[in-house]
C-alpha cells in the first residue's frame, strides 16, 4: 500500500515542503492502518519547518494528529473494526494519504465532528487538559495569547473549573474571547495596565502561549509571587520564574475534550481547511502566528 507523504528534505519557508510517494512497511503489531481524512497544522509544525526547533532527521516529515478511516488493523483489535471512523494522535506523522498508528492512542469520531473537526483536536485538547491539571487548584488565571488552537481549549475547560479568565490577543480577536467566556484584552503597549484596570487582583496563575518578552513581564507583573507562571512556547523565558511545560499525550485527556465539543459544551475553531495538495499553503499561512483555532488539512 502506498501513501503520499509531506516532507521538507531542507530547513526553509513552506517552498521547502514536497511530497514523496512510499510504500509502506507490514503493518507493526500493535497499529491500525488509517486512510487519512484530516490532520491539524499545529504551529510546531511549521517552527519544525523552519529549522526554529529541530528533532527528526531530514528529510522532515509533519503533524502530530489526524482523523480518518481504519483499513487494516492487527487479528487482536480489542474493539476496533475496519472501516471505524477515528480521530487521536499520530503515531511518527499525520500529514499523509495513509499512515499507522498505535492501537492506543484511537478515539472513536463522534458523528456530530466533522473531519476537519474531528483531525484538529487531539494537540490542544491534551495539551491545554495537561496544563490545566498541572495548575492545580487556583481561581484566577491568566492567558497570553488565548486566541489560538491551545487557548480556545483551554480557556473553556478553566471557566467550566470556575476559573476567572483574562486573556489576551489582538482587538479583532476580542469578540472571539468574549465568546470563550474569558475577558479580554488587547496585547501591546499598556498591556500591564489594562490588565490590572480589568482584574485588579494579583493572579493565582499565569498560561504564556504566546511566546513574546511582553507576554512574560506582563504575567511577572500580575501573577502572586508565589503564583505559578508557566510557558509551552518553547522559547526560553528570561526569568527562572517561568515554568516550561507542554503536551502530555492522553486518549483520556483528549476523549473528554472530545465529548465536550461534540455535544456543545465546548466552542472549536476552524480558522480555514486546505486540500492535502495546498499544504504550503496553510503552513505559510500558520507561521505568521495569527491562526484563530485550528488551520487543518483536507485529504
Ligand atoms: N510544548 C508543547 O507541548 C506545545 C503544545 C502546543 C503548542 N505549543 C506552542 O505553544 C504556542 C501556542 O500554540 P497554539 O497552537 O495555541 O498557537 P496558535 O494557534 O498558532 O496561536 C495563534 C494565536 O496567537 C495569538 N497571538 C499572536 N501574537 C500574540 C501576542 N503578541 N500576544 C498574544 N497573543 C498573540 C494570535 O492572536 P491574534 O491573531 O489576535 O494576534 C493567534 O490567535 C506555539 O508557540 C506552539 O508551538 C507547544
Amino acid at each position: 500500500m502506498k501513501s503520499r507523504i509531506l516532507i521538507a528534505d531542507r530547513y526553509g519557508q513552506s517552498d521547502v515542503l514536497d511530497f514523496v510517494e512510499e510504500e509502506l512497511p507490514p503493518l507493526a503489531p500493535g497499529h491500525a492502518r488509517i486512510e487519512v481524512r484530516a490532520a491539524g497544522i499545529n504551529p510546531i509544525d511549521a517552527r519544525r519547518m523552519t529549522g526554529e526547533i529541530r528533532f527528526g532527521p531530514l528529510p522532515l516529515r509533519f503533524g502530530t494528529e489526524f482523523a480518518g478511516l481504519i483499513t487494516e488493523l492487527p487479528a487482536k483489535a480489542g474493539p476496533w473494526s475496519v472501516g471505524d471512523e477515528v480521530l487521536g494522535s499520530g503515531g511518527g506523522f499525520t500529514h499523509a494519504t495513509i499512515i499507522d498508528v498505535p492501537i492506543g492512542n484511537l478515539i472513536r469520531r463522534p458523528s456530530t465532528l466533522d473531519w476537519a473537526v474531528a483531525g484538529s483536536l487531539a494537540g490542544t485538547a491534551q495539551t491545554a487538559m495537561a496544563v490545566l491539571h498541572e495548575l492545580g487548584d487556583i481561581g484566577s488565571l491568566l492567558v497570553n495569547g488565548g486566541a489560538g488552537g491551545v487557548g480556545t481549549v483551554l480557556i473553556q475547560l478553566a471557566r467550566e473549573k470556575g476559573i476567572q479568565v483574562v486573556a489576551t490577543a489582538s482587538q479583532a480577536n476580542e469578540d472571539h474571547l468574549r465568546a470563550l467566556d474569558a475577558k479580554s484584552v488587547a496585547y501591546g503597549p499598556g498591556l500591564v495596565e489594562r490588565i490590572r484596570d480589568i482584574h485588579p487582583a494579583a493572579f493565582d496563575a499565569a498560561v504564556i502561549l504566546a511566546g513574546t518578552e511582553e507576554a512574560t513581564q506582563a504575567s511577572l507583573a500580575t501573577v502572586k509571587p508565589e503564583g505559578d507562571v508557566a510557558s509551552i512556547t518553547g522559547i526560553p523565558a528570561p526569568s527562572e520564574r517561568v515554568r516550561a511545560t507542554g503536551n502530555k499525550p492522553s486518549p483520556a485527556n483528549l476523549q473528554y475534550v472530545v465529548d465536550r465539543v461534540a455535544d456543545g459544551r465546548i466552542r472549536w475553531e476552524v480558522s480555514e481547511t486546505y486540500p492535502f495538495t495546498r499544504a504550503a499553503e496553510g503552513f505559510g499561512a500558520v507561521l505568521q502566528g495569527h491562526t484563530r483555532g485550528k488551520r487543518v488539512l483536507i485529504f
